[in-house]
């Protein structure tokens, strides 16, 4: 991996089965993987078995906050859940701490005629607590569900691509930025 590749985490924000993060998860990883400079890699709280709360000595948590400290930047996939995020994501969340700061945090967000915006406003306020920087802008799906054709393909169209064409230019910006600021200055705080 060279110096100036970025290592992305996708997180999950989700934990259901079935769930449509995995249609929306499977479009973004199949974008990213068309993107240079860029290495990344999902965080499924499904598969974790997180515990409640901050738990730091069992096994589950520390590989999680191993994953996201080898990170540069997130992005997170969020449902809305009664005009909020699924409290599984919260419990992911904090499960970590230092891991998260410094770092830029983007949100690609689904839901009903809301497109998940409310989820995603609403962990804009818990990752400033960690000491994250969040992204201003958003890739949104307002029932997403109505562009998955008979073949079951998901095809959310040119504005998504667009949407998400803006929100990675931001976020490599910053990921860059911060990467460069941590390895000369020690963020201390988080
Ligand atoms: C507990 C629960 C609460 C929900 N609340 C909202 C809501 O407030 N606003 C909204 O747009 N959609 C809401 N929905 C619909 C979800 O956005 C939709 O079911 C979505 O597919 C959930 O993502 P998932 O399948 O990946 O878990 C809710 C769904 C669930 C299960």
């Amino acid at each position: 991996m060279s110096e100036n590749t970025l290592s992305i985490r996708i997180i999950f924000g989700s934990a259901r089965d079935p769930r449509f993060c995995d249609v929306i998860g499977k479009w973004l990883l199949d974008r990213l993987g068309l993107l240079p400079g860029i290495e990344f890699a999902v965080v499924d709280p499904r598969e974790l078995d997180l515990p409640q709360g901050h738990t730091p000595d069992r096994a589950s948590v520390r590989q999680l906050r191993e994953s996201l400290d080898a990170a540069d930047a997130f992005i997170v996939v969020t449902p809305e859940y009664n005009r909020s995020y699924p409290g599984a994501l919260k419990v992911l969340i904090d499960s970590a701490y230092e891991e998260w700061g410094a770092k830029p945090v983007a949100f690609v967000s689904y839901g009903g005629i809301s497109g998940g915006l409310r989820a995603a406003e609403q962990l804009r306020p818990v990752f400033a607590e960690l000491h994250a920087v969040t992204i201003r802008d958003v890739v949104s799906f307002a029932n997403p569900w109505d562009r998955v054709d008979e073949a079951g393909q998901f095809d959310p169209g040119a504005a998504a691509e667009s949407a998400l064409k803006t929100m990675m230019g931001k976020l490599g910006w910053w990921a860059h930025a911060l990467k460069q600021a941590r390895s000369t200055t020690p963020y201390k705080g988080a």
